[in-house]
């Protein structure tokens, strides 16, 4: 039985309506949704084109960059100059911004982007993503330096990934709460599968890199041995653990029934910030799950109200449901004081 659903036009059209999302917005977003598409299809055939493995540069970070890095960078590139709002481009992939415009104006876009994220699980096959964001500038702007996008998360109108597991998912926020849609295969439409996705309160669920247990401070430490002390620990109860290396995978996983993600800032990545990078993980990602109706904190701030240095600038993240976020933060204060 195959349900009717709605289309990802169909469903912009009625928040066109609803909220005034306008025109150039709609365009940006199926112009990142075709992105999506794209990918997941060079994703679903990269055995057959041997394009899985490492390529031969690396990027700003450092980081040896996978093939797929490149080619979803460049697809992302080209679609997402399509719409003539946009601005600049800022990419996890390219060192510096990338200027659409000689002389951006009031209202224009600028769109941030991982193209592909926890691309180290291509080659075993695992779950990865791309991860996006836009922010609409609020002045005319003279000066087209890479700082001129370092706006906070708070300032995002639209948010979303896209996830590459066994069907490819689209989750959007424009503000207007969380929407999930899914690629219908054959159709070439994403049709509204999740609407109004509430994160789950309750959890006994977390998500983090337990090798990094020596390095951790003492509040994320305290945190998740007393969920390791299960029942007969303060926490009172049985936790579990997951850890895929996806972030998108692990975010979309939160969304649907609870939990807790933490990649924070610890003895060995401080020297950076952190591991997640701010302007194209962090923010994005935070803003989803506030617009679910959880929580993204730094464990002393919240992520959408940190001011940015820097374009690739890495931050502690620890988001996911309400009350756990609050007790990490609580342990950061504690610990602060
Ligand atoms: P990317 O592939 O875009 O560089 O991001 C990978 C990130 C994130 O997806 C994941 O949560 C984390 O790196 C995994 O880190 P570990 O290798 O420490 O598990
Ligand atoms: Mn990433
Ligand atoms: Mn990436």
């Amino acid at each position: 039985m195959t349900i009717d659903r709605q289309t990802l036009r169909k469903f912009l059209l009625q928040e066109e309506e609803k909220h005034g999302l306008g025109q150039d917005m709609m365009l940006l977003i199926e112009d990142i949704a075709t992105s999506c598409r794209i990918i997941a299809h060079q994703i679903r055939n990269g055995p057959f084109l041997d394009i899985l493995g490492a390529a031969e540069t690396e990027n700003i970070q450092g980081e040896t960059q996978k093939q797929l890095d490149v080619i979803a960078n460049d697809i992302f590139l080209s679609h997402c100059s399509n719409c003539a709002r946009v601005a600049a481009l800022v990419s996890e992939e390219i060192d510096n911004v990338i200027w659409l415009k000689d002389a951006p104006k009031k209202g224009d876009y600028l769109v941030y982007f991982d193209p592909l994220d926890g691309s180290s699980n291509l080659n075993v096959n695992l779950s990865v993503g791309s991860i996006f964001s836009v922010v609409e500038l609020d002045e005319d702007i003279t000066d087209l330096s890479n700082d001129v996008v370092l706006f906070k998360g708070a300032r995002q109108i639209c948010a979303g990934y896209a996830l590459y597991g066994p069907s490819t998912s689209l989750i959007l926020s424009t503000g207007q709460g969380v929407n999930g849609f899914t690629h219908k295969i054959g159709s070439g439409e994403f049709l509204l599968t999740f609407p109004d996705m509430r994160l789950p309160q309750e959890t006994s669920e977390f998500a983090i890199n337990a090798s990094r247990f020596g390095s951790w401070d003492a509040p994320i430490r305290r945190y998740i041995e007393e969920c390791i002390a299960g029942e007969n620990g303060v926490r009172g109860r049985s936790f579990n653990m997951r850890w895929t290396a996806s972030m998108v995978a692990e975010v979309h996983r939160i969304l649907m029934r609870g939990g807790v993600f933490l990649y924070p800032k610890d003895a060995d990545n401080a020297h950076m910030g952190g591991k997640l990078r701010l302007l194209y993980e962090a923010n994005p990602m935070g803003f989803i799950i506030e617009q679910a109706g959880g929580r993204a904190s730094t464990g002393t701030a919240r992520i959408l109200d940190v001011q940015p240095t820097g374009h690739h600038q890495r931050i502690s993240v620890i988001l996911g449901s309400k009350s756990e976020v609050e007790l990490i933060d609580s342990y950061h204060a504690e610990a602060g004081a």
